[in-house]
């Protein structure tokens, strides 16, 4: 019997500083727990026992079963989505004084990617059923500088992905599909990293459905792009390390370009792996919960629960529910007093154009959609180890509140 590696609370997101903690009961209800098993804890001891711990055999094994799963041609393992994003956007050819158009309702680094070009990001409005980009917005913020549209499966929410493709084709423009989010949510049909658009890139951080801790996707059915990626991500280097090693003569590499050290370790590739296995169960349990909230919530006027559009199974990365309540700071309050009762919650998703690194962003049209979904919205708690009577809890205090507050 193996002494567990990995406390099955543990991981740097429980871990988030929240200054203001003192004042209240500290959480017994996570917002997100990540799940592990022995399976994980053995992989990582025989990554260890094998001596190879990056970019190696167990990477490349991870990279075929993902691509197998979500039906692409390639898959590229790296260390985030952050670094997937930046990748791609990098390998074709976004820099200097291009502009991107994305939502500015998503996580940071979502235009963070952009800025590291040093191109701009176009924030335009989303959709205020589905908390995506809204299609009918896209061409006004095309411009001669426009050079790919980046849009976000938010939460795990596809994007409308048909309506975004006639825009980009129209404009002869990329389609980067930030899929941070959306492991196993389909979009008519097929899994997301399937991919639609040119590339698709993967979050492994621990707020996840699975983490490797942290790292990163990239899928796509680009050959030559694939190729240039792998490349890319180890310094430009022309020949993998796994090929040098296994060659019977002596192999000098060559840097023919300027590349990054983006790579993801055997370690983190060997839970990935497991954690693939585990997908399947991690979905339908999350799914099975996420009918629990909206049917408890859809009872309750001053709450509306996730839409789910016609075309989409999403995989309820995050269950966000909007707060339509006429009371001043509604969704704030409701915070606070889960936390008081020992339930940690977020709030939905951010703006971006509102976080002082954008500020100063001047914007060309309003983005109020975005605005009124990030402060309406409340992420609840949700997780694989999450019990009937934690999801009770969840649901009779937030009930009980909407009554009293
Ligand atoms: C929409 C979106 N894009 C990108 C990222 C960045 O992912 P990572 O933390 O793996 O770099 C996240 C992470 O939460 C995200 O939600």
């Amino acid at each position: 019997m193996l002494t567990p590696l990995i406390p099955q609370t543990g991981l740097s997101l429980l871990m988030e500083k929240q200054t203001e903690m003192s004042a209240f009961a500290k959480p017994s209800i996570p917002v997100a727990k990540p799940y592990f098993g022995e399976a994980e804890e053995q992989a990582i001891i025989q990554v260890l026992r094998s001596g190879w711990v990056t970019q190696g055999p167990l990477v490349a094994e991870f990279e075929q079963s993902f691509a197998k799963y979500v039906g692409a041609k390639h898959a590229i393992a790296v260390s985030s989505c952050t670094t997937a994003l930046h990748l791609c956007l990098y390998a074709l050819g976004i820099g200097p004084g291009d502009e991107v158009i994305c939502p500015s309702y998503s996580f940071i680094a979502t235009a963070n990617v952009i800025v590291h070009c040093g191109a701009q990001p176009i924030f335009v409005d989303i959709d205020s059923q589905t908390y995506n980009l809204d299609p009918a917005l896209i061409p006004g913020a095309i411009t001669s500088r426009t050079k790919a549209i980046l849009p976000v499966h938010q939460v795990g929410i596809p994007a409308p992905m048909q309506e975004i493709l006639a825009v980009a084709r129209h404009y002869n423009l990329p389609v980067i599909e930030d899929a941070a989010c959306a492991i196993g949510s389909h979009y008519c049909g097929e899994l997301i990293g399937k991919p639609i658009g040119v590339v698709a890139c993967f979050s492994f951080h621990p707020r996840k459905i699975m983490t490797t801790g942290d790292g990163g996707m990239i899928t796509t059915n680009d050959d030559e792009l694939a190729a240039r990626l792998k490349r890319l991500r180890q310094h430009a280097m022309s020949t993998s390390d796994m090929v040098r090693h296994s060659a019977s003569r002596v192999v000098f590499e060559t840097y023919n370009e300027v590349g990054y050290n983006y790579r993801m370790t055997d370690i983190q590739a060997a839970i990935g792996i497991e954690q693939l296995n585990r997908l399947p169960d991690f979905l339908a349990k999350r799914r099975m919960q996420a009918v629990r909230y909206t049917e408890a919530f859809s009872q309750e006027e001053w709450l509306e629960p996730p839409f789910v559009p016609e075309y989409a199974t999403p995989n309820f990365q995050s269950y966000i529910l909007k707060i339509k309540s006429p009371v001043p700071n509604m969704r704030d309050k409701l915070m606070d007093d889960l936390l008081r009762r020992g339930i940690a919650t977020r709030r939905g998703v951010i703006c971006i154009h509102r976080e002082k690194a954008y500020i100063s962003q001047k914007l060309q049209w309003p983005l109020s959609e975005s605005e009124l979904a990030t402060d309406t919205t409340i992420t609840l708690p949700l997780y694989h180890t999450m019990t009937i009577e934690e999801q009770d809890t969840v649901i009779s205090s937030i009930i009980e509140m909407g009554r009293t507050i």
